[in-house]
């Protein structure tokens, strides 16, 4: 390979295939804006996937982070370092309920960390305990279960595909981490019937899935997970990677959908950083009852030794966590993401275009649907999706915007995203709408 290789070829022969990317050579990025190689500028409407929330290389947070490197990048978690704990509580802060965090880096991971702790609650406790405890039952049937959802992502882990409701993660790896079922997403009487087997310990959910095209759970929904977790002693766990921490204009997805409910347990990860790669856990301080009879906080299941990470809540990603939630409340920008949530979808619906079968937001989490003829109508090439024909058409109009599956565009702006900067997306998906064939 010449040093003239270009960044494409030095992907083909060096860079596993893992991913289908778009033939982009991105450079340099700031806030709202990305420029490949050439200098082309683009406005990224993915912001990563949900990533670089506060935008690209936010001055304050590329300024708190240099500070740090210079300071101290990383120590072991054998030891205390200052920038993990007082993260931690602002992200207890956030949740607004008592419990603790812990560190990892990555939103699969993070999951991993819900996994083990559904496996210890269901082997070693007897549920959650109760006011007149008491009852501890060493020999009552293990619970071992995690119900899931059809639709969902949770990452690309073993346990991940496993937990994740869509069968194209997992093909080619099996066989599955057993223990995991999937139901229908949104759907009490599902949930209901699933949780009849006594095997089931957790239950996960995306209050708005992602990946699987942002569909947001009803709040009856929310609501009558907790009452169905709550009969059956069982775990509520969110999986907010994607929609937590502001993206929906609240600090927690499930609190724009169902603010009087708190689950047991919740994993982020994305836009923590301001595009650091940090994941982390929430898990609530509600007593169980262990087997032996002990009655202990249910965040204190996951003990010493029993799991951690090498960098997970290192002093320098725990300093940029920090400053980019204070940036999201400094800045006022939970108030800016309802605020061009509603000004995006007022503007999409305005192009009363004939190819968007549906927008559904909550936020800044905006999924287009195209019509479901879209491809024979446009006559695409056999085997090409709309969405990744749409995004290419985009890509070459200046604005970069993800697939979901194959009819689904996403926007998912920086959380300080302008209203300029929303109108100038709407105008170009306009105009690469109305310049399609109308068939
Ligand atoms: C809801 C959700 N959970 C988990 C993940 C996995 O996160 P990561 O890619 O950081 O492992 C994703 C990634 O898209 C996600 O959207």
């Amino acid at each position: 390979m010449s040093p003239t290789s270009t960044t494409v070829e030095l992907f083909d022969q060096y860079v596993m295939p893992t991913y289908g990317r778009f033939p982009l050579q991105l450079a340099r990025g700031a806030g709202s804006r990305i420029w490949d190689e050439a200098g082309r500028e683009y406005l990224d409407f993915g912001a990563g996937i949900a990533v670089t929330s506060v935008g690209h290389c936010h001055p304050k947070v590329t300024a708190r982070m240099t500070e740090q490197m210079a300071t101290l990048v990383h120590t072991s978690n054998l030891y205390y370092t200052r920038p993990q704990g007082e993260l931690a509580k602002r992200l207890v802060e956030i949740v607004g309920a008592p419990g603790k965090i812990f560190f990892c880096n990555s939103g699969a991971e993070a999951n991993e960390a819900l996994y083990k702790l559904a496996r210890k609650f269901g082997n070693e406790t007897n549920g959650f305990a109760h006011p007149n405890a008491g009852t501890s039952n060493p020999d009552a049937p293990l619970r071992r279960g995690i119900v899931t959802m059809l639709g969902s992502f949770h990452g690309r882990t073993l346990g991940g595909i496993a937990a994740t409701g869509q069968d194209k993660v997992k093909k080619g790896f099996e066989p599955m981490v057993e223990g995991y079922r999937h139901i229908a997403f949104n759907d009490v009487a599902a949930l209901s019937d699933a949780m009849e087997d006594p095997d089931t310990a957790a239950v996960l959910l995306e209050p708005i899935q992602g990946e699987g095209g942002i569909h947001a759970a009803d709040a009856a929904y929310l609501r009558g997970a907790r009452a169905i977790c709550d009969q059956r002693s069982c775990l509520l766990m969110f999986d907010e990677v994607q929609c937590g921490l502001g993206r929906t204009g609240d600090w927690n997805g499930w609190d724009s959908l169902a603010p009087d409910i708190k689950p047991d347990a919740v994993s982020w990860a994305k836009g923590i950083a301001g595009g650091f790669p940090v994941g982390a856990v929430w898990v609530s301080a509600r007593l169980v009852q262990m087997r032996s009879g002990e009655v202990k906080p249910l965040c204190d299941l996951l003990g010493q030794g029993s799991h951690g990470t090498t960098f997970g809540g290192t002093p320098l990603m725990c300093v940029g966590a920090l400053e980019v939630l204070s940036i999201i409340e400094r800045e006022h920008l939970l108030e800016n993401v309802r605020q061009q949530g509603r000004h995006a979808v007022a503007g999409l619906q305005a192009l009363h275009s004939v190819w968007i079968r549906e927008i559904r937001s909550v936020g800044l989490m905006i999924g287009i649907e195209m019509v479901a003829d879209f491809a024979s109508r446009c006559m695409l090439p056999a085997g090409k999706a709309p969405s990744i024909f749409l995004v290419e058409r985009l890509h070459e109009a200046g604005l970069l915007t993800i697939p979901s599956g194959t009819h689904t565009l996403r926007w998912l702006p920086p959380l300080n995203v302008s209203e300029a900067d929303i109108d100038e997306a709407i105008q170009i998906l306009g105009g690469v709408l109305s310049a399609l064939p109308q068939v």
